[in-house]
Parts: structure tokens; sequence; C-alpha cells
């Protein structure tokens, strides 16, 4: 997601009954054939033919945001929990949110049954959640935690049981605590294999009855910020260790891919990358239109051009002296080593250029502005300071990718919206999230006309969040849920959005 925030997850599952699982490809390719004959051949549909490719609706849980229970059945420390439970530690203006924790969240990890039930009973087909790596190995590597895998187990059976398809994201920012102390966690060449033994431990454990899998969601910002800005965990401000995560991300990613191909024949993985639409500040000015392209290549295009060329983007190394090269031998690993882009989307920024001016991973020469030459800011403003409701960047964004690197299949693994003032409204108000469904309407509505009219292969769209949680360093303050939750009682509550989701994923099935 966007700048500093948020979390994400998803996508799409096939399974399996828990023996005689069918994962032979022509199952994966009937399963996304339905989805992109909804919408393909009918061209003449008009827009409001709802979110046909999207045909699953989603709902995403990642572990840090979502589960709580921080200290049950044998789970080790994060990051997320050395940063949340020792605030005296973290310097003032970095500490989370009245000082916040994850610790019970929406403890999803005792709910998971209710909220799976929920989102059936909305339409969802699919279920996007990431695996806590301090559940399966407290300490990062070393014995398998046995009670955290029987959990992720049976909560992968119950979905399948109500007929929800679980997809799994291997990590979603929560470093084993021990992994940060013993080596500097992504700064290091030393995770790759330790993170290798931990994805093929779960592709293991799981790959029998799932089908969809991401290894790394959006490395872009956790590198950025837990390395470079330090709002994130591990909190750390250093460019060269931005670039040092980059290119280890890199490296794990292509490490978990290889164990994969073995040991779930069949499953098809990506990584979770994040992209925001960008313009140049002045359309006129050619500087500008160089400064937007360089900002799809610093935050998108570091990531992805790896995987598909094999090499960071020229523009990037040309700016980073302290950037590592990529080997032939990596190159040759990274390249075609995912089976479709998992793309999360949610706001567009301009891009103006500016000499000399850097960013979290250093030197990029330009400068990112919410607000145009004209005076005016791009798009409604969320409740986040870098989100903004731009729905046409979503067609433009899909198209980039789509031009750019030619993918087969793109899965948006992530989309939503928090509503302004939300934290001050009465239940009421809140309830009444018309604004969400705005922007989940235009959303929607701008991702069918580039699957139908620009003929982009979208095969699945994920609404980000089934419910509310604890957003990172905005702790409890911000909401991206389509259902409250009242974090005292734990009661959930279908907002508006949650009824409009509701109406799209039926149409889309
Ligand atoms: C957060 O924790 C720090 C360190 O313990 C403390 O000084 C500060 O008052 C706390 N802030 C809030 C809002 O509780
Ligand atoms: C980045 O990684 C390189 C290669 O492992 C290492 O020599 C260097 O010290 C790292 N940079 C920082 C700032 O730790
Ligand atoms: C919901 O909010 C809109 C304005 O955003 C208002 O027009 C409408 O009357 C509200 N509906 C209810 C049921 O309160
Ligand atoms: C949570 O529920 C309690 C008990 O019903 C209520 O007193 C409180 O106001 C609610 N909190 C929020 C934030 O809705």
């Amino acid at each position: 997601m966007g700048k500093l925030a948020h979390v994400a997850c998803i996508l799409l599952v096939v399974s399996v009954g828990a023996s005689g699982q069918d994962l032979s490809p022509q199952r994966v390719s009937k399963f996304v054939n339905i989805f992109a004959s909804a919408v393909m051949p009918e061209a003449d549909d008009s827009a409001s033919h709802a979110l046909a490719p999207a045909a699953q609706a989603q709902a995403a849980i990642s572990s840090a945001e979502f589960e709580g229970a921080y200290l049950e059945d044998g789970k080790g420390w994060s990051i997320w929990d050395e940063r949340t439970n020792n605030p005296g530690a973290v310097p003032r203006e970095k500490r989370v949110y009245l000082n916040q924790t994850g610790n019970v969240a929406c403890d999803f990890y005792h709910r998971y049954r209710e909220d799976m039930l929920t989102a059936k009973g909305l339409g969802a087909t699919h279920y996007r959640m990431s695996i806590a790596w301090t559940r399966i190995f407290p300490n990062g590597d070393g014995a398998i935690n046995q009670p955290g895998v029987d959990h992720y187990s049976e909560q992968i059976d119950f979905a399948i049981a109500i007929g929800l398809e679980p997809v799994l994201t291997c990590y979603h920012w929560d470093l084993p605590q021990a992994l940060q102390e013993r080596f500097g966690g992504w700064n290091s060449e030393q995770i790759v294999p330790i993170f290798a033994t931990y994805a093929a431990t779960i592709f293991k454990a799981f790959g029998d009855r799932v089908l969809y899998w991401t290894t790394i969601n959006e490395p872009k910002t956790f590198c950025w910020e837990g390395y470079g800005g330090g709002m994130h965990a591990p909190g750390i401000s250093d460019e060269e260790q931005v670039a040092n995560c980059s290119l280890n991300v890199l490296k794990s990613h292509a490490a978990a891919f290889k164990k994969f191909k073995e040991l779930v024949p069949g499953g098809k993985i990506s990584m979770n990358l994040n992209a925001e639409w960008t313009l140049p500040f002045d359309p006129n000015s050619e500087l500008d239109k160089a400064a937007a392209e360089r900002k799809m290549e610093f935050e998108f295009g570091v990531f992805a051009h790896p995987i598909f060329f094999g090499q960071f983007p020229e523009s990037v190394r040309a700016r980073l002296p302290y950037l590592p090269e990529i080997s032939p031998e990596l190159a040759e690993a990274l390249v075609g080593s995912f089976n479709y882009i998992a793309l999360n989307h949610y706001t567009s920024t301009y891009a103006r250029h500016k000499d000399g001016a850097t960013s979290q991973i250093g030197r990029c020469d330009y400068e990112v502005s919410h607000v145009g030459a004209d005076g005016l800011t791009l798009g409604e403003p969320g409740d986040s300071g870098w989100l903004y409701s731009v729905p046409w960047g979503f067609r433009k964004v899909l198209n980039y990718v789509n031009d750019m690197y030619k993918p087969d299949e793109i899965s948006v693994t992530e989309n939503g919206f928090n509503v302004p003032g939300e934290s001050d409204m009465t239940m009421d108000q809140i309830l009444n999230d018309t604004k969400r469904i705005k922007f989940f309407k235009e959303y929607t509505e701008s991702g069918v006309a580039a699957a139908v009219y620009d003929k982009v292969p979208i095969t699945s769209y994920y609404a980000w969040a089934q419910t509310d949680n604890f957003e990172w360093q905005d702790g409890y303050s911000k909401h991206f849920g389509v259902i409250h939750v009242n974090f005292t009682t734990q009661k959930r509550t279908k907002k508006a959005s949650a009824r409009f989701l509701e109406g799209i994923f039926s149409n889309a099935k």
C-alpha cells in the first residue's frame, strides 16, 4: 500500500479436500478462465456491469494486523511486537499512535471462523491470509513450532469446508525479532536461506490444499519505511539498508520460488508489488514527465524489472551507487520467478523534477506532491495523508503494468479506502460510509474498463479490508474495513460498503 501504512493481502486459491487434491495445471487454467471469460468476451458490456473480472471478493488478513494472540501457542516475538510493546525505545515522532499494539487486534486468531463465514455470506470466493513466521519458527529458524502449523492447518481446512479458497502470503512484514537482532534482518544476505527454509516449510505443510500464494507483501513499503524512513519496524533510517533490503528480498523471493516449483507443482505464486499511478506535476514539462516515469521505476520497477528483465531499472542504478549489482546467476533465477502479477493499488500522485531530491532509498531527483500545478488535489482525500481517491489512476496503472511487462495474468490483490474523520463519527455515521462505497464503485468500474476495453488480463480483485484492524503506525485510528470492529467488545457490524461489495461479488460470479 501506500506510503506508510497498511496492509494487505490477497489472492485466490484453489484448494481441495483433505486428500485427493486436484492441483493440476488444467484445473488452474480452468479456474482462471472462468474469471477472464466472465469479462473479456463481453466487450459490449457497459462498465457498470460491475466488477466482473474481480470475481472474487476478498477478504484479506495479515497476521500482524488482524490476528492478535501475540503470545499464544508458542509464537515468537516479531519486530512489530517489539516496536509496539517497547515504545520507550522508539523516538517520539515514530511511535505508534497512542502506543497501541497488535497484541489483540481484531482477534482473528480466535475469531477466524466467524469472519470467514461472514466473508462467505457476502459472496467472497477467496480468502487471502498471511502466515506469521514467528508462529512457525519462533526465532526465525531452528525447530518448527507444531501448534503454529496446526493452527493454520485448521484455518485452511475451515475455509475450504465452507467454500472459500484460501490464498496465502508467506511474509507480511512481521519479521522474527531474533533475525533482526542476529544479523540486521533484511539488510543482510543471511536472511536468504532462512526465508527459503521457512517458505519451504509452509509450502510442504499447506501446499496440498492451497494453490495460490505470494512470497512477500509490498517489499517497497517495508524496505523504505522499515529501513529508510524508520516509521515501520525495525525503525532504521539508512538508505543503504533500503537498497540491501531490496536486493535481499529479491534473492529470498527467487530462492522461495525454486522451492515452490519443487514442492507445489501446479500451484501459482507471485510477490505482491504496490504501485501508485504517477503523473507529471506540469504535464508540459519534459523533466516532470521523466520524473513521473522515474517514480514508477523507483517504486515498482525496482522489484518488477528484476523479475521480468533481470536487472534494476537504469534510472535507479544511475542514482544509487550503493545499490548492489544483480549478478548474472541471480538474474537467471529471478527472470520468470512468478506465475502472475500481484498488484496492490490505492492512490495516485504527482512527481516533479528536482535535482538532488531524495526519497528513503536515496537520490531520486523527484519530489512527490498530491497537489498539482493547478493548485488542486488529485482526487478526494482519504483519512491517511497519502491516500486520495483517483479512480481513473487505477486504469492507468493497470495499463502501465500491462504495457511495460506484458504479464499473462494480473491479480489486484489490494484496493481500498479510509473515510476522513471516521474515528470521530457516531456509529450511525460510520455505518453509512458513502465515501467508501463511492471509492469501490468508481475503482471497480475503472478496473472493468481496463479489462474490457484495454484488454488488461485482470483475473481477480481483492478489496481491502474485510474488517477494521491494527493499521501499523496508525494503530486503531485509521479504518479500512467494510465491517466495523468495536475493539473493546470485538463486536463486528457491517458498514453499508459491505452490502455494496456483496452486490458486486454476486454480479461477478
Ligand atoms: C508512550 O510510551 C512512552 C514511553 O513509555 C511514554 O513516554 C508516552 O507517554 C506514551 N504515550 C502515550 C500516549 O501513552
Ligand atoms: C549492505 O550489504 C553489503 C553486502 O552484504 C554490506 O557490505 C554493507 O555493509 C551493507 N550496508 C549497510 C549499510 O549495512
Ligand atoms: C448517508 O449519508 C448520506 C450523505 O453522505 C446522506 O445523504 C444519507 O441520508 C445518509 N443515509 C442515512 C441512512 O443516514
Ligand atoms: C464499544 O462497545 C461498548 C459497549 O457496547 C460501548 O460502550 C463503546 O462505546 C463502543 N465503542 C466504540 C468505539 O464503538
